[in-house]
Order: C-alpha cells, then structure tokens, then sequence
C-alpha cells in the first residue's frame, strides 16, 4: 500500500485496519510528504511491518528495496493518491520509492485520489487520469464533499470500505463489470448553440459532464461507445468516439445517421427547443435598431423521432424540469416520447443538473419503476441509469 502526501493519508490508517481485518497482509511504503500528516510508526505499529520511505536503504531502513516489490505481493494500491504521485505514475517518474514500486510490480494497481477540487479538474490531471486508465490502472473515483480547505465538490478521497471493496474486487479477478460488452452504446451530450447571426446565438447551460459521465461508465462496462456532442469543453476520453454537432440540425443528422448502427441511446444532449428562423449574414449592426426580434421556429424532437423509428434499441431520454409539477411532466414524456426511461432531474435544485459535478434525478421506468435517488456524482448516476437500462438490451446483443 502506498501513502502519498495529503490530509487524507490519516484515512489509510482505516484502509490498512479493514485489509489486516479481511486477512490480507500488508506492506506500506510513503513518499516523504506522507510522512508529514502521518507518522511511518502508526503504519508500521499497524501492519507489523517495516515501512518503506527512502528510494535506497541505509542503516535505519536495511533491505527494503522497490526491487522487492513482486515478492509475494498480489497487488498494489496507492490510497490516498496526490496529483503528484498520479502526474509521476502517468509519466514514468521513479523518483520517489513509492513510484519506483509502482513501475517495477508486476501485478494490478488500484488508485484511489484525493486532492482538492481545482486540482482534481485541472485538465492536467484528467489527462493523468486517462493515461493511468490506458495503463490498466483501477480507479477508485473520489467523492463529492466538503474538502478540507472548506470547499464543496469533488475530490474528497472514497471511503476506506469503498475502496478495500475496489482491492478485493480486482483480486477477486473481477476488477470491474463487463455487462455491456458487445452493446453499442450512443450518448448525445453538451447543448446546441442556435446561431442569430455569424458570432451570436441561442445557446443553453448544459456542460456535458452527465453526458461524458454516461459515456466513461459505458465504456468501463464493456460497451462500444459513441458520443454526438455539442459545444463541450471538457477533456475527451481513451477508448470513446466523439462526433462533433454543434447545432439542433446537426444533432438532428448525427444522431439519426448513428443510430441504426446503435443497441442503446442515452439522449443527455439539452437540444434547443427553438431555432432562429434565419441566422443573418455577418453581424448584426446594433446602431440600425434599438430592439432586435428574432423570429423562432421549432426544432425536430430528435427523441420522438428516433423512437418512432426504432427497431430493437433501448431508448433513454432526460427531462430537466424545473418546480414541484416538473416529474409528473417528466412521466409524460416518457409515454408521450414512447422511450424506455426518462431520467427527470430538478433545474430548481441547487447543486443539480447543469454544469455541476453532481445531480440528483429521479430514473423513470422502465414500465412502472421509478427511483429516485439522493444526491450524488455524476458518474455514480450514470452507473445507475446503465444498471436501469442493461435489462433492456436485447439478449443477443451482449457477449459478456
Ligand atoms: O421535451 P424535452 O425537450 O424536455 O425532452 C428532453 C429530452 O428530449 C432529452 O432527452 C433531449 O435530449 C431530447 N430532445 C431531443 N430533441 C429536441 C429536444 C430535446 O431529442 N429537439
């Protein structure tokens, strides 16, 4: 087990306990900012064993060497993980002994982060992140919270039962479902942008983080997974495909031209309802008028469009409502559309639905299931919304 450097690395104190208490024998290795929130003695007093600090051994640390690290070792877990010790993983680095252990173990390494939010959203992280994927590392995803520097969002490390749970899930050799291997997963995600003229438009909140959240579990379930997305601007995974449709038209074309080739679609783009009629030449001169009307007209419903269409696909659709009366209008969009499930989440509620990393939403159906869940991540929701749609697929469909 490796420590890294974080007010989190107290936690690993439980994790080690709960590992010893499920009969695993345990070796820790810290990097030296470890050793300034937690002492090397309270792990060692703990796991019996000498604690692992320096790259070389010397007098105080005789024969602990990184080269060790395959002995009778099964697996690897760095609890909790810094953007520094990830950014060295992602790399290469062996310049700590912790990273030194990681490079030469020959077997599976689950990560579990901590970090605060901005560092956690840093784009240069994410890409860490990705690379560690790409690797085969496991991930345990941190939570949502308040931080330890006061703020609310995520990156607060998992729990120390959620992730001993992660180790002996891999150990177990199930290191994680592949319930959707063979299903050909589409998600359309972000929101269109309705050009007025050449630099304006009629555009919407939605970042697509719900919909990239979807895509990531998808894909770590096994499914082939591809993503019709509009305007966002987050960092884009390993192992998905990405169409660009800015635009309702656009959506409209990708997503009709995509979907034979799908089993599933998980409709999370915030389409435009209405369009400018006509988006004017070059740029509107506000010196010729003090009021500007622009003329809207409707745009395709995609999602009804592509239900009527629909051969054997499990179809999932969004309804972000605002107020008290916006579920009873979610559950008639469900029949209304003729979709499997609808998935309402409340505008009104702080913290929910648009931009956040968390939502809080209600998963209708399939036939009379309705589940509506607390608050939490968006790719825990995700997890949800797939567990609700997996049933579904067509038996065929899924080689798993
Ligand atoms: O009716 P409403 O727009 O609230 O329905 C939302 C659902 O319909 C979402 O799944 C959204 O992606 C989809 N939609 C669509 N085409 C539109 C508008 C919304 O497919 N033009």
């Amino acid at each position: 087990m490796g420590v890294t450097g974080g007010i989190a690395a107290y936690k690993s104190l439980d994790v080690l306990r709960i590992l010893q208490r499920q009969g695993h024998g345990v070796s820790v290795v810290m990097t030296h900012t470890a050793e300034r929130f937690v002492g090397s003695a309270s792990f060692s007093a703990l796991s019996g064993r000498e604690v692992g600090t320096h790259l070389f051994g010397d007098a105080e640390q005789p024969g602990y060497h990184h080269l060790d690290v395959n002995d009778g070792k099964d697996i690897m877990l760095v609890a909790p993980a810094s953007a520094n010790t990830i950014s060295q993983m992602a790399s290469g680095a062996a310049s700590s002994l912790l990273t030194s252990c990681y490079l030469a173990f020959r077997g599976p390494v689950v990560v579990a982060p901590a970090m605060n939010t901005s560092m956690w959203l840093h784009p240069a992280t994410a890409r860490n992140i990705n690379t560690l994927r790409a690797d085969g590392v496991h991930l345990v995803e941190p939570e949502s919270g308040l931080l330890a520097d006061g703020a609310v969002g995520p990156g607060r490390l998992a729990e120390p039962n959620v992730i001993v749970a992660a180790v002996e899930a891999v150990l177990a050799g199930a290191p994680s479902r592949r319930d959707l291997a063979g299903v050909r997963v589409l998600v359309s995600a972000g929101g269109t942008r309705e050009p007025i003229d050449a630099v304006r438009y009629v555009g919407n909140r939605s970042s697509g983080r719900m919909g990239w959240a979807l895509a990531a579990a998808a894909r770590d379930r096994g499914a082939d997974v591809t993503v019709v997305q509009a305007n966002v601007d987050l960092p884009r995974e390993p192992g998905i495909r990405y169409v660009d449709a800015p635009t309702a038209a656009a959506m409209h074309d990708s997503c009709r031209a995509e979907f034979p080739q799908c089993d599933m679609l998980i409709m999370c783009a915030a389409v435009a309802d209405y369009r400018p009629v006509a988006a004017a030449d070059g740029k509107l001169d506000k010196s010729t008028a003090d009021a500007l009307t622009v003329q809207m007209e409707r745009t395709t419903d995609i999602l009804a469009e592509l239900a009527a269409l629909r051969d054997e696909q499990v179809l999932v659709g969004f309804a972000a409502e605002h107020g008290p009366a916006g579920l009873e209008r979610a559950r008639g969009k469900r029949t209304r559309k003729a979709v499997d499930i609808v998935v309402h989440n409340d505008a009104a509620v702080e913290g929910a639905a648009f931009e956040g990393p968390d939502n809080v939403v209600t998963i209708i159906g399939p036939g009379d299931a309705e589940e509506a869940l607390p608050r939490m991540s968006k790719r825990q929701c995700a997890e949800r919304i797939l567990d609700a749609a997996r049933p579904l697929v067509h038996a065929g469909t899924v080689t798993a």
